[in-house]
């Protein structure tokens, strides 16, 4: 395994060391630049991508303690999962109640998280008085209700889902009867926004809806829509994608080009209640695709899981969630965890194979040396690695350890691959070793770039 240098150093080396050392590191050590550490949550990850990465909560769990340290230790935005919706807040004509919601976006914002607001004009979720209004009355039912709300939480809301779910799903592209279509025609959605954008305009409006996450007619029906609205000066800035999945409705090839078309039509997209039926590497396997859908395109500001365990998921029968109802990190969590470049083990098949080779110096003595590389996996696992150090002649390579090497036929240029198993989780690392018979120069080895498979 180890083979042990030819030429360690003795005690009465042990002056020429350090001066040694020195003129090495004076020439310039290839690559001795560390690889900065990967964040180790979901929330320092996605940030590190230049995004959220949110959960839906409910206002009655934030006293379990580890529901609370859960959503404090990993995530940097929430969505009330009910506490917002119009049953929540309005229940009664113009007496609002914000107690619940009140008490997530408290909690919110001492995290210094973000809050999307959820949601403002929705079919479900609606006090039965609202359908029983007349056209005009629903007309400054609907604004009072959206002014009220926005004012309450103006300047404490990064996106609202200003509307939500009033297309139809399948083939027809139609809006969805609701009280809003029904009474107010098509324009409802129209008014909604603008109405928004005057009491908060500092919030990021949104249209959200479902199986809309690939492309189709109901999907190319919001589309139109945002299309629309962009070229007549309506106000929207986001699009949300809900993205419940399972295996009847799995996450679609086209996601990434779904999301692109929109974010392509001037407005930001974001994952905003994700959930995948499953469990196991098929439900880590979809995770991946999900988040790195988000990551390959710009205008994607962020994902939201919704909900944090599967104890307290609204689909909790089809675990969907990365915690399981002990908190403990499901496979999908350590792949998601991966897909955003953090340091989590295993959960292979996101990103692109890549590596990183960083040279050391670890001992020197008059005649030799030994250097270390360690080799860095990417923000996906890979399965092995490559890489050349090239030494200066008259130097030679006259040991090796934790690596498989190869020669050209000069003799300079090593080529080292692992010694058996190449696997490195995301962001893992490994390192092998050689020493370096100097024959009277001290230049450090160049290590060439890594290439990872
Ligand atoms: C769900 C909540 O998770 C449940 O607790 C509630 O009983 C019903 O609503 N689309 C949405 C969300 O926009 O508000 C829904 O949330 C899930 C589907």
């Amino acid at each position: 395994m180890m083979h042990r240098s030819p030429g360690g150093p003795g005690l009465l080396r042990r002056a020429l060391l350090a001066g040694t050392a020195g003129v090495l590191a004076a020439a310039g050590l290839a690559g001795a630049a560390g690889t900065a550490d990967a964040a180790s949550t979901l929330g320092a990850s996605a940030a590190a991508k230049g995004r959220y990465f949110g959960t839906a909560v409910a206002a009655g769990h934030l006293g379990e303690s580890a529901y609370a340290s859960t959503l404090d230790t990993e995530f940097t935005a929430v969505t009330p999962e009910n506490e917002m919706k119009w049953d929540a807040v309005e229940a009664t004509r113009n007496s609002f109640n914000f107690a619940s919601a009140d008490q997530i976006v408290a909690h919110a914002q001492g995290k210094n998280m973000k809050v999307r607001g959820h949601t403002l004009v929705w079919h479900s979720q609606l006090p039965g008085w609202v359908g029983g209004l007349s056209a005009i009355d629903l007309r400054t039912a609907m604004n009072n209700h959206i002014t009220q709300v926005m004012t309450h939480y103006k300047g404490k809301i990064y996106a609202w889902d200003v509307v939500n779910e009033a297309y139809q799903d399948g083939s027809s592209g139609a809006r969805r009867s609701s009280p809003f279509q029904d009474k107010l025609g098509d324009g409802y959605i129209e008014e909604a926004f603008r109405t928004a954008r005057s009491v908060d305009p500092n919030a990021k409006l949104c249209y959200n809806d479902y199986n809309t996450d690939g492309q189709n007619a109901k999907s190319n029906a919001v589309y139109a829509m945002v299309k629309d609205f962009k070229q007549r000066g309506v106000p929207i800035d986001c699009v949300g994608f809900q993205s419940h999945f399972n295996s009847a409705s799995p996450v679609p090839s086209d996601y990434r080009a779904n999301l692109q078309r929109f974010a392509d039509l001037g407005v930001d997209v974001q994952i905003t209640e994700l959930d995948i039926e499953g469990s196991g590497s098929a439900q880590a396997t979809s995770y991946t695709n999900v988040v790195n859908a988000c990551l390959a395109v710009t205008r994607c500001t962020g994902i939201t899981v919704w909900g944090i365990t599967d104890k307290y998921s609204w689909r909790s029968s089809g675990t969907p969630l990365l915690f399981d109802g002990n908190y403990g990190k499901k496979a999908a969590y350590t792949a998601v965890l991966s897909a955003l470049g953090g340091s989590g083990s295993g959960g292979g098949g996101g990103g692109t194979a890549s590596c990183t080779a960083a040279y050391s110096l670890t001992q020197s003595w008059n005649g030799g040396f030994n250097g270390q590389v360690t080799v860095t996996a990417g923000s996906a696992a890979i399965t092995g690695w490559t890489v050349t150090v090239t030494v200066t002649p008259p130097q030679k390579v006259s040991a090796t350890w934790n690596g498989t090497p190869s020669w050209d036929s000069s003799g300079n240029v090593m080529t080292m691959k692992p010694n058996g198993n190449g696997n490195l989780a995301a962001g893992a690392s490994t390192s092998f070793g050689f020493t370096v018979t100097s024959n009277g120069t001290t230049t450090a080895p160049k290590v060439g770039s890594c290439t990872a498979s």
